[in-house]
């Protein structure tokens, strides 16, 4: 199938191009390059002998988006192309409507008007609020976000299954990610944050390259295994493959599917902390500090659905994570 990915070039569009070529699968990447680089394409072509077609275009460009959706006649639309922190969305509320509804209507409307008909849509576990017991259930439905960013995951889930009901031929897969972390086996492609981490593992990252002194350890005093946040960390490759079978899944089926993609597990912050310092050979210093506001005890997935619909199970344990993750500091650091 030829398939567009929208943010392509980033920290999870990457690794899914590398699985849906090694699928056999054609790949045209639309990247702006906002938070990713061309050389990622250079590691792409690595890693598969096969260089994606590429446009740096944004999404909010109209005209220029449609030029793709005219050069290329594409079977099915994985779009991540979106902004992603947090923090930054409760101080730039309307960057985060306007890139992540605004850019995201442009998609749907040329996949409308071009007749393209399957898409996969980046949504997270971010839109079950804390209102729910874990395991997270698709069933639940939604709770209530707490920052513009989530708010937005759960525009776009209510938006795509909206254009379901109107649109009887068009098939959605809306994936709700829980906590992607690691990196490609062959450590040249993963996460590199911009400015100082909002997420552990980087963070911890950061910590054990020496680039920040110790981490901050957000609460000691959660009802959970050792009083830190619990939380469901799924390896990037992992996740990857499940948009293979989630973009071939909606290829056959049509309506509308929530799926949760996660292990299903979930692991302290002190656990995934030793598990990168067995990984690196060193020890990590911290410091407990107050809660952050917003962070939920526990958060973990029910994974029967992807199971059930896409045949998918995650495969790789947190040591594994941490391994890759390392790998790819390493050559990073070696780089810089
Ligand atoms: P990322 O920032 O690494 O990748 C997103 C890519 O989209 C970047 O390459 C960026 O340059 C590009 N982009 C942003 N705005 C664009 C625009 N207007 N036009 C064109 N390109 C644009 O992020 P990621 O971690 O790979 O996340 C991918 C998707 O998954 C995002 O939608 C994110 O919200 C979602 N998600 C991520 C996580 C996570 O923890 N990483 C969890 C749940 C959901
Ligand atoms: N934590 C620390 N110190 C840090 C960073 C995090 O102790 O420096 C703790 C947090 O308190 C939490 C755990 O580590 O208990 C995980 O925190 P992350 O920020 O890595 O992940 P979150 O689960 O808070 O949020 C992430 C993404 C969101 C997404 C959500 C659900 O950042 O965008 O997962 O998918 F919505």
């Amino acid at each position: 199938m030829k398939i567009l990915v929208t943010g392509g070039t980033g920290y999870i569009g990457s690794h899914t191009c590398v699985e849906l070529i090694n699928s056999k699968h054609e790949v045209v990447i639309v990247d702006n390059l906002y938070n990713s680089s061309e050389s990622v394409l250079d590691s792409i072509e690595t890693i598969t002998n096969v260089r994606p077609k590429f446009y740096k275009i944004d999404i909010l460009d109209y005209e220029e988006l449609e030029k793709v959706f005219k050069d290329n006649k594409f079977d099915a639309v994985i779009h991540f192309a979106g902004l992603k922190a947090v923090g930054e969305s409760v101080e730039k509320p309307i960057e985060y409507y306007e890139n992540n509804i605004s850019g995201s209507l442009n998609i749907y409307k040329l996949m409308k008007k071009y007749n393209v008909n399957n898409l996969v849509f980046s949504s997270s576990a971010t839109v079950y609020g804390d209102d729910f017991e874990v395991p997270f259930k698709e069933e639940y439905g939604f709770g209530t976000t707490t920052n513009p960013y989530g708010t937005t995951k759960k525009m776009n889930e209510m938006i795509i299954s909206d254009i379901c009901v109107s649109n009887k031929d068009l098939s959605a897969v809306l994936l709700r990610y829980f906590n992607p972390i690691g990196a490609h086996e062959s450590g040249l492609i993963g996460e590199i944050p911009n400015g100082i981490p909002n997420n552990l593992l980087p963070y911890i990252m950061q910590v054990e390259s020496g680039i920040r002194d110790h981490l901050n350890v957000f609460g000691d005093d959660y009802d959970t295994v050792d009083g830190t946040g619990v939380r469901d960390y799924i390896h990037v490759v992992d996740l990857a493959r499940a948009h293979v079978k989630a973009i071939e899944y909606a290829c056959s089926h049509k309506g509308c599917e929530v799926i949760n993609i996660g292990t299903g597990k979930g692991y302290s912050v002190f656990e995934l902390l030793h598990a990168y310092e067995k990984a690196s050979g060193h020890k990590i210093p911290y410091e407990v500090v107050d809660r952050r506001k917003g962070d939920i005890a526990t958060c973990f997935a029910d994974t029967r659905k992807a199971k059930e619909l896409l045949d998918f199970e995650a495969e790789y344990d947190i040591d594994r994570m941490c391994i890759d993750a390392y790998r790819f500091m390493s050559k990073l650091n070696k780089k810089i």
